[in-house]
């Protein structure tokens, strides 16, 4: 198979690493774009020491500027991008909070980060895509994203912006559908992370599963513009 380049946000911890160091070890290079310094070093480190093709970057997704810095450095060095994975991400509601008692401060926080982050990495990568032989964009979403998710409403600002995450996807497949970049959502499953807790039933390795299948399958196999859970089409 042949070595693709792939750059993966909120890669120093979580599915972000794990995804990082599966797509090394399996002969890529991996672009690894963390927020915090220690921790992104460390985490870069420990991927460098196993002899892994990974580079370090740094950029905050809320920050455009910062956005803009990591487009210009990672298209100065490389010619093209195959795969760009769309993983940072944060939940920082409370379970309890309802459209009626959210703070808006935290809603704003919550979507600047999962959707405009989003469309941000999207918005200024898609030109380093479009040099690819086989783009591919994953988005990462979540069941809690999903319009028919059976419930009332826990973490709805989480929920929004997963959905709207879907939407980003299901717009920009479009877009892109006479290119060969290829844009899918990704529901990992409730995964033991920071985020997801240690009650979570997957491990990381089954949190990683679909995503790196979507960033590596042949494309005559894939959907473009659909939303992905275990290696399946899922309603949106
Ligand atoms: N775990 C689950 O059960 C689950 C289920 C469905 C969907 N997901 C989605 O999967 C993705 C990864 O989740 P996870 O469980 O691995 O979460 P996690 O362990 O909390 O890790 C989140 C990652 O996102 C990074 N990040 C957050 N805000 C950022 C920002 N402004 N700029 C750059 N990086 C930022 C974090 O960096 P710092 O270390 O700097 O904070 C961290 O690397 C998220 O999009 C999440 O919504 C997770």
């Amino acid at each position: 198979m042949q070595k693709k380049t792939a750059l993966i946000t909120g890669a120093n911890r979580g599915l972000g690493f794990a995804m990082s160091e599966k797509l090394a070890t399996l002969g890529n290079k991996v672009i690894m774009v963390c927020r915090n310094k220690n921790s992104g070093e460390n985490s870069f480190l420990k991927l460098k020491q196993k002899n892994l093709d990974v580079i370090l970057k740094f950029a905050n997704i809320e920050n455009i500027d910062d956005i803009k810095k990591l487009y210009d450095e990672v298209s100065s060095e490389y010619s093209r991008l195959d795969i760009l994975i769309n993983n940072a991400g944060v939940n920082l509601e409370k379970e309890n909070v309802t459209i009626e008692t959210l703070d808006i401060n935290i809603f704003e926080k919550i979507l600047n980060i999962n959707l405009r982050g989003t469309i941000l990495m999207c918005k200024y990568f898609i030109p380093l895509l479009k040099k690819s032989d086989s783009g591919r964009i994953i988005n990462f979403s979540s069941g809690l994203g999903q319009l028919s998710f059976p419930r009332t409403g826990p973490y709805p600002s989480y929920s929004i912006s997963k959905t709207a995450v879907n939407a980003v996807t299901k717009i920009l497949a479009d877009e892109l559908k006479n290119t060969k970049i290829m844009v899918f959502s990704v529901d990992p499953g409730w995964v033991k992370t920071d985020m997801g807790g240690p009650t979570a039933p997957l491990s990381l390795g089954e949190g990683i599963d679909t995503p790196v299948w979507l960033a590596l399958t042949p494309e005559k196999e894939l959907k473009s513009g659909y939303f992905y859970k275990e290696r399946q089409i899922i309603e949106w």
